[in-house]
């Protein structure tokens, strides 16, 4: 298989020295000996269209975006996925023939994740809490409601959980409420999965300060926050006995569809890479 030896793809961030992802798609790519590269590209803010024209003569197969090109990638592909669609953004791009495809895998990492780790979290379960309303919010609340739930918004800026809600709730499906952060414990008591998209708890952001003493006691709650891998509200739902879900989880199983579509081979998230990565995490945050 000499044409193997050719397989590039890539990570398209700024910054993006800091993305795990070349260290994961490494992993699988020496697991399963193939001799492709997986490389950080830095592409300057305003410079996605113009590098995206020269991806295919550079020998790229494909690759993942990330901040800030995640929108701009969406007019930059022939051709979207149903979830890079609704979603509004692309993650991953692959080809197809002669066609570059943009989809969205964050909405199956969110929820890859939160089934391997909890994994009868759904059953009975009706309601959700999204907290936050940006790009992660619109991938929680896609699967969520894939999912049958209903989903209640829950933004500091009101208007954006609004926009959230009226986009949805025009697409077939469950119901999604916009809720203000003052209005958040009279839907707490209801709640069976509580979900953290906000920055809050973040290395280098404000700490997750939100009230969680009147959600529901059998609910499951989810920081999609990964770094620390140990955050603030996590702590404080172990503390009061819900079952938790950090959010390391989602970034190694939306990558997944992409190595397969790029390498040809379905990668498995092991305990190995999970070690891994936690252990960098651990390193570059202990001291911090
Ligand atoms: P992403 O695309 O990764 O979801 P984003 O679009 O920047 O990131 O969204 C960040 C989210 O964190 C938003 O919901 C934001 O709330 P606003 O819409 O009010 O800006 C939320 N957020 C950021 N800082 C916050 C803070 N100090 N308190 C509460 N929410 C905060």
């Amino acid at each position: 298989m000499s044409d193997v030896v050719g397989l590039r793809a890539c990570i398209m961030g700024h910054p993006v020295a800091q993305s795990r992802s070349p260290m994961l798609h490494g992993y699988w790519l020496a697991q399963h000996g193939i001799a492709g590269r997986y490389e950080h590209m830095d592409v300057a803010p305003d410079g996605f269209a113009a590098f995206f024209k020269g991806f295919a003569a550079a020998g790229f197969s494909g690759g993942n975006v990330t901040a800030p090109h995640k929108v701009a990638a969406l007019a930059a592909v022939d051709r979207l996925d149903e979830a890079a669609r609704v979603i509004g953004a692309v993650n991953t791009i692959w080809r197809e023939g002669d066609t570059w495809v943009g989809g969205n895998t964050d909405a199956h990492g969110f929820i890859a994740n939160l089934d391997e780790l909890a994994p009868d979290w759904d059953a009975g379960a009706r309601h959700a809490v999204v907290l936050g309303a940006g790009g992660a919010a619109r991938a929680a609340i896609y699967t969520l409601r894939k999912r049958g739930l209903e989903v209640a918004v829950v933004n500091r800026t009101l208007d954006k959980a609004t926009e959230l809600a009226v986009y949805f709730n025009a697409l077939p499906g469950a119901a999604v409420s916009a809720l203000a952060m003052d209005d958040l414990a009279s839907v707490l008591p209801k709640t069976d999965l509580l979900v953290n998209t906000t920055v809050l708890g973040m290395l280098g952001k404000p700490a997750f300060d939100i009230d969680i003493s009147a959600l529901k006691s059998s609910a499951t709650v989810y920081d999609i926050v990964y770094v620390p891998l140990e955050t603030g509200l996590l702590r404080q739902a172990c503390a009061r006995g819900h079952r938790v879900v950090g959010g390391l989880g989602m970034l190694l199983h939306q990558a997944v569809p992409g190595f397969q579509r790029w390498f040809g081979v379905l990668p498995t998230v092991t305990a190995e890479l999970r070690q891994m990565i936690e252990d960098d995490i651990r390193a570059k945050t202990s001291g911090a």
